[in-house]
C-alpha cells in the first residue's frame, strides 16, 4: 500500500526539481512515474541522445527517497521521426493518416515504428535498466486510447492479412467462419481481405470480431516487443502498463501475461459523465462518481495479472468529460482507500502540478500551476498517515464470481441487437448488484481455476467454448446465466443447436427466439407471488427444466437445472438484485442490500465501508462495531464521501 504520483520533470525548471522531490515526500508520496511522454527530450534527432536531463531528474528523485517507475515514451513519437517515416501513422478508416500534433499517432502494426520503438526501449533499458531507483516499467501509456487500437495503414492491412492465413490456413475456412456466401462475399485468397471498415452498410459481423481479435494481439504483440527488451536489460524491476478505464477492446487478460502488475487509470468523475448511467445517477454521484464504476475496473485489473495498481487518480476536476466536476471533499481519500481495500499495490496520482500550458491545462493537479498545494494533498497525507496502520490486507478468494470473456464483449459491440447496449452493462449490472448486496466479487476468465466459488454468474456472455462449459460443471458451483449466453460459436455463427450453445444440455434450454424492447416497455415476470419487471432482450425458451418464473403471460422466464439456473431476460438493476439475494439464499452466501451509496470491501479480517452518497450511513445497521473506539478509521455514524474501516471478528 504505497503512494505516488505522476510527474513530468521535462515540464520544469531543473531549479524546481529538488524541492518538488522533498514536497512529495512531506505528502507521504513514495513512488514516482516519470517518462512516458519524453520522447523528442531524450532523443532531440535522430540518433542524438540527451540523457542528461533524466539522469538528474533521476538522481534528484531518488536521492529522495522516491522509487521510479520509468515510462516508455513510445506513446508520443516525435515529430523528426514522423516526418522521416510517415508509415509509422495510423490511419483512420477513410484511408487518411491521423497526423502529428497530440499523441498516440503510431500504427501498432507498422514494422517501421515497431523497429523504432524497440530502439529507444533498448536504449533507455540499457541506461537506466540496473539504476536502484528505477524499481518499475511502465510500457507506453493507455494503449488504444482515442482509437487508436485500430488503423486501417497498408502495414496493418498486411498484418491482418497474414494473421488471418495464420488462424485460418485455407480461404474456404475463412468463407465458411465469416459465412461470406451471405451477400455474395466470398474471397479467393487472402490478399483480397481488407479491414471491415468504410462499408456500404454493416461490415460482416465475423469479419468485425476477428478484426477485433487481430486489433488486440497488435497490442499484445507491440508490448511483448518492448516487456522482452526491458527485460533483457532491467533484471529484477516490475513491469507494468497502465490501462484504460472501461476500456475493453484490449484483452486485458492476454496482454497482462507479459506483466508483473497491471495499473489502470482511475477517474471516476470522468467516467460517470461519459457512462449510460440515467441523469439521475449522474445527478447522485456527480461529485464522487458512480460507487461501482472504479471497484469494477479495480477487480478486473486484480483478475489479470499477480498485482494491480492504480497509476493515475483523478485528484481533482479533469478536463476531458462532458462535464468536469471536482470530487467532493474527502473523495480522493476514498478513491484511495477503496482501491487499497480491493487489493492495490499502489495508487498514484495524475499529476503532481497542473500544467499552465498545452492540452491539459484545465486538468487538475496535487499543485496549482503556480505550485500552490491544493487541498486535496492533504487528504493524500491523510491516506498516508493511516497506510502503516492497515498494511498488509489480504486479499481472499470471493464466494462470488463474475465470468468476463473479451470475444463476448467484441461480440455485443458489433451486434448487440439494438442500440444504446453498451458492451459492459451486462457485467456491470450484474457487478453492481453484488456490491448492493456488500458481496465480494472476483472476475473469472476462461483460464481462471474455478473451485471454490459458490455461485458463478455469467452475463449474457455470448461466446462460451465447451471447455468453459466443463469448467462450470466441475466448479461445484451454483451457475446462473442471462440472455444471449451461449448464443455464438467462436466465429460469432448461432450455435447448430440454437443458444445457449454448448451450455443447452446443462441448463436443459433451448432458445427459440430473442427479442430487444425499448425502455419503456417493460418485461413483466412474475416471481412465487411477486410481480418484477426485466428490460431490453427477453428470450422465448423451451425447457425441460424446473420453471422458476414465469413471463406475464406464462411462459418460462427463469429456470434451474440442479446446479444450472438460467433466465431468458435481462434482468435490469432492482430485479438483477432480487434475482442474485435469491441466488445467494440458495447457495449459503450471506448479503443483504446495502442500498445505493454504501459500498463495502472485505480484505482479510478487516471490513471496509464507503460512502458515496449524499446522507450518513449507520453503520450499526449492518452489524458494525457501536463504538467508535473500535474503528480504525472512521466511526459508525458514517459522513457523506467518507469512509470507516474496522477489525471484524468471526461473528460479524
Ligand atoms: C489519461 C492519460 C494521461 C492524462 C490523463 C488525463 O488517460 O494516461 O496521460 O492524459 O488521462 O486525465
Amino acid at each position: 500500500m504505497k503512494l505516488g504520483v505522476c510527474y513530468y520533470p521535462e515540464h520544469w525548471p531543473e531549479s524546481d526539481w529538488p524541492n518538488d522531490a522533498r514536497m512529495m515526500r512531506e505528502a507521504g508520496l513514495t513512488h514516482v512515474r516519470i517518462g512516458e511522454f519524453a520522447w523528442s527530450r531524450l532523443e532531440p534527432r535522430q540518433g542524438v541522445y540527451d540523457w542528461d536531463w533524466l539522469d538528474k531528474a533521476i538522481h534528484v528523485l531518488s536521492s529522495a527517497g522516491l522509487e521510479i517507475t520509468l515510462g516508455t515514451p513510445t506513446a508520443t513519437p516525435p515529430k523528426w521521426l514522423v516526418d522521416a517515416h510517415p508509415d509509422i501513422l495510423p490511419v483512420d478508416e477513410n484511408g487518411h493518416p491521423r497526423k502529428f500534433g497530440s499523441r498516440r499517432h503510431y500504427c501498432f502494426s507498422s514494422a517501421t515504428y515497431r523497429a523504432e520503438s524497440s530502439r529507444i526501449v533498448e536504449a533507455l533499458a540499457r541506461r537506466y535498466g540496473n539504476h536502484p531507483g528505477v524499481t518499475m516499467w511502465q510500457t507506453d501509456n493507455e494503449y488504444g486510447h482515442h482509437g487508436s487500437d485500430e488503423s486501417f495503414s497498408p502495414d496493418a492491412i498486411l498484418a491482418f492479412r497474414g494473421w488471418l492465413e495464420a488462424r485460418y490456413a485455407d480461404i474456404s475456412a475463412l468463407n465458411a467462419a465469416w459465412g461470406t456466401v451471405f451477400w455474395s462475399q466470398t474471397y479467393n485468397r487472402f490478399d483480397e481481405v481488407d479491414p471491415p471498415c468504410a462499408t456500404v452498410t454493416e461490415a460482416n459481423p465475423s469479419h468485425r470480431l476477428d478484426w477485433r481479435r487481430f486489433c488486440s494481439d497488435q497490442m499484445c504483440s507491440f508490448n511483448q516487443l518492448q516487456v522482452d527488451i526491458i527485460r533483457r536489460h532491467s533484471p529484477g524491476r516490475a513491469v507494468t502498463h497502465n490501462f484504460i478505464g472501461d476500456f475493453f477492446r484490449l484483452d486485458h487478460r492476454d496482454i497482462s501475461r507479459a506483466l508483473d502488475v497491471a495499473t489502470w487509470d482511475s477517474y471516476p468523475i470522468g467516467l460517470l459523465s461519459e457512462s449510460q448511467s440515467t441523469e439521475e445517477q449522474k445527478a447522485r454521484w456527480l461529485r464522487a462518481g458512480d460507487p461501482d464504476f472504479a471497484a469494477f475496473n479495480h477487480d478486473v485489473f486484480r483478475a489479470c495479472a499477480p498485482r494491480w495498481a492504480v497509476m493515475e487518480q483523478q485528484p481533482g476536476p479533469v478536463n476531458w468529460a462532458t462535464y468536469n466536476a471536482a470530487p467532493a471533499p474527502g473523495m480522493v481519500r476514498l478513491w484511495t482507500w477503496e482501491a487499497f481495500a480491493h487489493g492495490a499495490a499502489f495508487v498514484s496520482y495524475f499529476r503532481w502540478r497542473q500544467a499552465p500550458f498545452a492540452q491539459e491545462q484545465m486538468h487538475a493537479g496535487l499543485l496549482a500551476p503556480d505550485r500552490t498545494p491544493q487541498p486535496v494533498l492533504e487528504e493524500v497525507r491523510a491516506v498516508g498517515r493511516k497506510a502503516a496502520l492497515i498494511a498488509d490486507l489480504k486479499q481472499e478468494k470471493a464466494d462470488v464470481a463474475i465470468f468476463l470473456d473479451y470475444p463476448s464483449l467484441w461480440q455485443h459491440e458489433i451486434q448487440p441487437h439494438g442500440n444504446r447496449v453498451g458492451p459492459l452493462e451486462p457485467s456491470r449490472t450484474v457487478y453492481a448488484a453484488c456490491r448492493r448486496l456488500g458481496l465480494n466479487v472476483d472476475f473469472v476468465f476462461s483460464d481462471t481455476p474455478l473451485d471454490g466459488y459458490r455461485i458463478i454468474l455469467v452475463p449474457s456472455v455470448p461466446i462460451l467454448s465447451g471447455e468453459t462449459c466443463e469448467a462450470f460443471k466441475s466448479s461445484g458451483a451454483l451457475v446462473f446465466a442471462t440472455a444471449l449466453t451461449g448464443s455464438r460459436t467462436d466465429c460469432g455463427h448461432i450455435p447448430a443447436g440454437l443458444a445457449p450453445g454448448v451450455l443447452a444440455e446443462a441448463f436443459g434450454v433451448r432458445v427459440e427466439q430473442l427479442e430487444t424492447l425499448p425502455p419503456f416497455e417493460k418485461i413483466g415476470i412474475r416471481i412465487n407471488d411477486q410481480n418484477f419487471s426485466g428490460g431490453r432482450w427477453r428470450e422465448t425458451i423451451t425447457t425441460g427444466a424446473d420453471v422458476r418464473a414465469r413471463f406475464a403471460k406464462g411462459e418460462p422466464a427463469w429456470v434451474r437445472n440442479g446446479r444450472f439456473q438460467y433466465a431468458a431476460f435481462w434482468p435490469g438493476g432492482d430485479l438483477m438484485v432480487e434475482l442474485v439475494k435469491r441466488l445467494c439464499g440458495e447457495a449459503g452466501v450471506p448479503c443483504r442490500d446495502i442500498g445505493p451509496d454504501l459500498r463495502l470491501r472485505r480484505a482479510g479480517d478487516i471490513q471496509f465501508a464507503f460512502n458515496y452518497g449524499p446522507g450518513r450511513q449507520d453503520l450499526r445497521q449492518i452489524g458494525a462495531p457501536d463504538e467508535a473506539g473500535d474503528y480504525l478509521i472512521g466511526a459508525p455514524d458514517l459522513a457523506p464521501h467518507d469512509l470507516a474501516v474496522w477489525k471484524t471478528t468471526p461473528a460479524n
